[in-house]
């Protein structure tokens, strides 16, 4: 059998942490050569995994490889992965897609003029919660999506190791890193409709406080110039609502509370844990799922989603359209708190059809 020959563009946390060891896992392919700016990181990565080529530059890796994950700071997501699909290869680039919504348009166009598949890394989308919750929405068990509620909370957890507090490189903080998840998760469970306006808040108080506790080790709190705890409230074409409020570091007794719930006009339910509730039979019923199939780690069918896509075999499941919406949201919620006003979200792309 040929393997798929993948590159890894950015050898740091996530890359060594979930796309290597997952790919090594997988019998389809092969992490055939490795690029980071940072040529130290690159050849630990190497050793570390055995991955038998170091590159120079991205450029050079591209004549190595069919397809590559790009797992650099934000800012580099777009450039890197236009000129990877320019070259004829297959992209998963890490979450957010990339700082604005411009930089994910021209991404979007580099894969329809290139044919090369291009899907962005929501593994949330890939938990076994999430997948049983997508069935149940398009099986109408809730009826028409109205409100949905999102959170994502960390408690004391800003990430003190690569560049995530820096805004020039990662384009914001808690919400553009962590609140994204939760957001395409849930936009993707709705199925994706035009959002029309947004309203938000964004705070970077509480980080900028010396001496905090923080559990995800030190960073610098005057240099900080990210959000750390945002609020946001969107309006979608098709009348349903989203609130969000997601942080890094917020005061809050619990560790983490990762929350997506929907209320229909038939039914709703909560995604972590699983549970429906719905009436029926003149009553009303809760019910939590016993037991749910699937991976427990979702980097696994992420991986398999991505390399089915890239031979041909399935549609990525994560559509850049869908990751450009997520981006369109984030800049809308900034915006918004710049701004003290709502914004209008600009669906039209440059032919005059609608995004996604
Ligand atoms: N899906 C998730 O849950 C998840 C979790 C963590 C990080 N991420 C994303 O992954 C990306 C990287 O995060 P990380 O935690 O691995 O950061 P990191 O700082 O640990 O690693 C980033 C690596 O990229 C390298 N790099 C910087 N600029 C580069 C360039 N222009 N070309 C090539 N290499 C470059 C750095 O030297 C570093 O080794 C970010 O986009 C982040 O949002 C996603």
């Amino acid at each position: 059998m040929t393997k798929l020959r993948i590159g890894i563009i950015g050898a740091g946390g996530i890359a060594q942490a979930r796309h290597i060891p997952t790919l090594l896992k997988n019998e389809e392919v092969t992490v055939e050569a490795v690029y980071d700016l940072n040529m130290d990181a690159a050849a630990a990565a190497a050793g570390r995994f055995n991955i038998p080529k170091i590159m120079n530059s991205y450029q050079e890796l591209f004549g190595e490889v069919e397809a590559v994950v790009i797992c650099t700071p934000n800012k580099y997501h777009a450039e890197i992965a236009i000129a990877a699909l320019h070259a004829g290869v297959h992209v998963l680039c890490e979450k957010p897609m990339a700082l604005t919504s411009m930089e994910a348009e021209s991404m979007i166009e580099a894969s329809k003029v290139t044919g090369k598949v291009l899907s962005i890394a929501f593994h949330y989308r890939f938990m076994k919660e999430s997948i049983a919750a997508k069935k149940a929405v398009d099986a109408g068990d809730i009826g028409n999506p109205l409100v949905v509620r999102v959170k994502a909370l960390r408690r004391r957890k800003v990430p003190g190791w690569g560049v995530f507090t820096n805004k020039d490189l990662q384009g914001g903080g808690s919400l553009i890193d962590y609140g994204c998840h939760l957001l395409d998760l849930s936009l993707w469970l709705i199925g994706n409709p035009a959002p029309t306006e947004v309203t938000g808040t964004s705070y970077n108080a509480l980080s900028r406080v010396p001496g905090q506790v923080n559990q995800w080790g030190a960073f610098d709190h005057i240099a900080f110039n990210v959000d750390d705890h945002v609020t946001g409230y969107i309006k979608f074409e098709n009348g349903t609502s989203l609130l969000l409020e997601t942080s890094w570091s917020n005061n809050i007794k619990e560790d983490v509370i990762e929350e997506v719930s929907i209320s229909g006009d038939k039914g709703g339910l909560d995604v972590f844990p699983f549970s429906l509730n719905y009436s029926k039979h003149g009553m009303l019923f809760n019910s939590e799922a016993a037991w749910l199939p699937g991976e427990d780690d979702p980097s696994i069918p992420q991986a398999q989603n991505f390399i089915d896509a890239c031979l041909g075999r399935a549609e990525q499941i994560v559509k850049p359209e869908e990751a450009l919406q997520v981006t369109q949201i984030i800049e809308a919620i900034y915006e918004s708190s710049d701004s003290g006003k709502a914004v209008a979200v600009y669906t039209e792309n440059r032919e005059g059809g609608l995004l996604p």
